[in-house]
């Protein structure tokens, strides 16, 4: 038990989810607030305490953590890669202002530590794709990577200038059978094993040999969860961290299935999505993680694949 009162913001999405119940078993359940903007996950809104806030909104933030005495605030809030290409503005909107709203809150010292996720996003089509370094050419042309990379040089920034405890790591495709994601490139690596169970076939929306950064929800969490436990001084890089587990395609994934469900068939059928994931890296070099603070992760594919068809079957 601790006595760090935490605010979790978007605690009903995919990651969120999963991080408020981490955290609620690590410091005690009356001191993590799972927040959203809806009631729709009931089984979060009645796993604890739950209170309905809009990051958008300052004021609202604001009385939340005055309310709970909140000193940590996990940002999980995001429109995703796919949805964003569709919804541009509302992506820049949601991302940006979310995260000033948050860092403005430390700023003014209401909250003074932050976790606030990046991704692979911000990386482009001028990336290298082979290990692509933690410092290395960003350019992302989707406009989620956009605000991820914007996002980061304002942490950095918010710490450098006013002290702001902020932490952040580079997420990749994240892969989890609690939540579903939503709006993402990597999410066939979740809807594939869903759809191997209901159907034994899945069409993808990426082609074959499309190879991505990924990771299990486990390995994430843990992540998330040792990053924000290291003593100040042990974060050196405060824009965002490279974080990485394991690479595969389309074609891997369902070779992985084919392994438990020998009739399950696979077909391609690459739309929009596809450029997206063309224009990240295949692999990401995370050894800074691995020096600063210890990261190691533990899945690889086939323990990914195991997993997540013994925990949807159950489902
Ligand atoms: N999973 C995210 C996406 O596909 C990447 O961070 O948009």
């Amino acid at each position: 038990m601790s006595s760090h009162k935490i605010l979790i913001l978007g605690a009903a999405g995919q990651i969120g989810s999963e991080l408020t119940a981490k955290l609620r078993a690590i410091h005690g359940k009356d001191n993590v607030i799972a927040s959203d903007i809806n009631y729709n996950n009931t089984a979060l809104v009645n796993s604890g305490i739950f209170e309905i806030v809009d990051a958008l909104n300052y004021v609202s933030l604001k009385v939340c953590c005055e309310k709970y005495n909140i000193d940590t605030i996990y940002l999980m809030v995001a429109m995703l890669s796919a949805k964003g290409e569709k919804y541009p503005m509302k992506a820049w909107d949601l991302n940006v202002t979310s995260l000033f709203n948050v860092l403005n809150l430390a700023k003014a010292k209401f909250i003074n530590k932050i976790f606030w996720p990046s991704s692979i996003a911000v990386f482009g089509p001028t990336t290298p794709k082979e290990n692509a370094p933690q410092y290395t050419i960003t350019e992302p042309n989707t406009v989620y990577g956009m605000t991820k990379l914007i996002g980061e040089r304002w942490c950095q920034y918010y710490n450098e200038k006013y002290d702001v405890d902020i932490r952040s790591l580079r997420y990749p495709g994240i892969i989890s059978w609690k939540t579903l994601p939503g709006g993402g490139t990597t999410d066939y690596a979740v809807e594939i094993y869903y759809e191997a169970l209901a159907k034994k076939k899945y069409n993808c929306f990426l082609a074959e040999n499309t190879e991505l950064p990924m990771m299990y929800m486990d390995d994430a969490i843990e992540a998330t969860v040792a990053i924000m436990s290291v003593p100040t001084g042990g974060i050196k890089i405060r824009s965002s961290y490279n974080i990485s587990a394991v690479s595969y395609t389309p074609k891997q994934v369902a070779e992985s299935i084919k392994k438990h469900i020998p009739e399950f068939e696979i077909s391609y059928s690459p739309d929009f999505r596809q450029d997206i994931a063309n224009s990240w890296p295949k692999r990401i070099d995370d050894s800074e993680a691995r020096k600063d603070w210890g990261w190691r992760h533990k899945f690889d594919l086939e323990l990914i694949t195991n997993e997540m068809l013994k925990q949807l079957s159950r489902k």
